[in-house]
């Protein structure tokens, strides 16, 4: 797989959040980025804005909470925290010597001040994240980035809240120093736009005024790109770009969705006939069908589970009341028969590990990808239209 990449929109935006002009210093609170599934985020963080911030001169620290879904938040975090500080105590790991020799960090005798017990930080007993992570600055004598990929799912749970809390504590304690020697950066992305909004946007949150901003997606230049290897390679009938970047945009800017349609287009070509007029028809079919598979999983899943998923998609905001008797009496109709409040949780249990939805809160549910519940929506509206 040959990676787009986007140095110079990466550099752009290590230059804000390391040297920020007076308009930009509110990123210093934190900066969340959504976008949907499978649109490149993670890719992005890893090929462009990690390396574009290390040459800015930052330690990052990336942790990805969908990695083990089993695990809490704060245990995510604090492990790949853990990691980093033991690079940090190790004369000759590769980060220890990048700081040391490269920016003249004075990492010796690193941890010392506060005896860190590596095992325990932000554990009872053990060093606060906010003393540990101001340590880390001021022997780094650099900016410390940490990087949340799925960051949503801290607000699901009492942990990950209490997480948000501590790192917005490291926050404060690091930057409202006059002189620090570098800044604590929180970056954070989703594929939820609107839980991630709200992570910035309600009062109560721990990152409450942060910027939250849509992940840049690929667009012309990624399409181009794409187009341009298939020539190289001599592959054949190709679409126009413009018609492939519309495809792509159908397509909800999905990378693997596009390359899928070039496919199928190669694959299902009548000869002579034009790949401008195939592709779009070949685009709006994958979209649907993309969605479908999961649409399925969730039949899969039996009458009940589908009423449950349906009360939720159905729901702009915040599922509320899926427990109720007039939820299950509702439940009951669609099923045609009796369901009992008792059986609902069980069938929302099996939506969440299927990760056809996610929680937002106590008794609070959301459809996972926003882009399976548009198309559920679609459908639905189809359904339903009037002869
Ligand atoms: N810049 C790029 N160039 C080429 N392919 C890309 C690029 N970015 C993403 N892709 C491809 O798109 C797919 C999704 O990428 P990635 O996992 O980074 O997206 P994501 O938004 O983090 O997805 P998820 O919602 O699953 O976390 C991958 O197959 C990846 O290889
Ligand atoms: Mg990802």
């Amino acid at each position: 797989m040959s990676i787009f990449r986007r140095p110079a929109l990466a550099a752009t935006m290590a230059r804000q959040l390391l040297e920020p002009s007076v308009l930009d210093e509110g990123l210093r609170s934190g900066l969340f980025l959504s976008g949907l599934r499978r649109t490149g985020k993670t890719t992005f963080l890893i090929n462009d804005l990690i390396p574009a911030l290390k040459a800015g001169g930052a330690l990052v620290i990336y942790v990805d909470l969908w990695s083990d879904v089993n695990a809490s938040p704060a245990a995510l975090v604090h492990a790949a925290i853990r990691t980093t500080l033991t690079d940090l105590q190790s004369p000759g790991s590769a980060l220890w010597i990048a700081l040391k020799t490269v920016r003249g960090a004075k990492l010796e005798g690193f941890g010392v001040k506060f005896g860190f017990d590596l095992d325990r930080i932000g554990g009872a007993g053990g060093v606060t994240l906010a003393q540990a992570l101001t340590q880390t600055v001021d022997q780094a004598g650099t900016d410390l980035v940490l990087i949340v990929d799925e960051v949503q799912h801290a607000i699901a749970s009492e942990d990950g809240n209490q997480l948000l809390l501590s790192l917005k504590a490291a926050r404060d304690a690091i930057n409202t120093r006059p002189g620090t020697p570098g800044h604590f950066i929180l970056i954070g992305t989703g594929s939820h736009r609107a839980l991630v909004n709200e992570l910035t946007a309600r009062r109560n949150q721990a990152f409450a005024g942060a910027t939250s901003v849509p992940y840049p997606v690929l667009d012309g230049d990624y399409v181009e790109h794409l187009l341009q290897r298939l020539a190289d390679e001599g592959a054949g009938p190709l679409p126009s770009g413009a018609t492939a970047l519309a495809a792509f945009r159908t397509l909800g800017h999905r990378p693997e969705e596009l390359i899928k349609a070039l496919r199928l287009l190669q694959a299902q070509l009548p000869p002579g006939a034009s790949p401008e007029a195939h592709l779009p028809v070949i685009a709006a079919t994958l979209r649907s069908t993309a969605a479908d598979a999961e649409l399925m999983k969730v039949e899969q899943l039996g009458g009940l589970a589908t009423a449950v998923f349906e009360r939720i998609a159905a729901s702009d905001d915040n599922a509320r009341r899926l427990f109720s008797t007039e939820a299950a009496a509702a439940y009951s109709e669609e099923t045609g028969r009796t369901v009992r409040v008792d059986e609902i949780q069980p069938a929302i249990n099996e939506l969440l590990a299927a990760n056809l939805i996610m929680r937002r809160g106590h008794g609070l549910y959301a459809v996972t990808d926003p882009f399976v519940q548009e198309i559920w929506r679609e459908k639905q509206a189809w359904v339903r239209k009037p002869e």
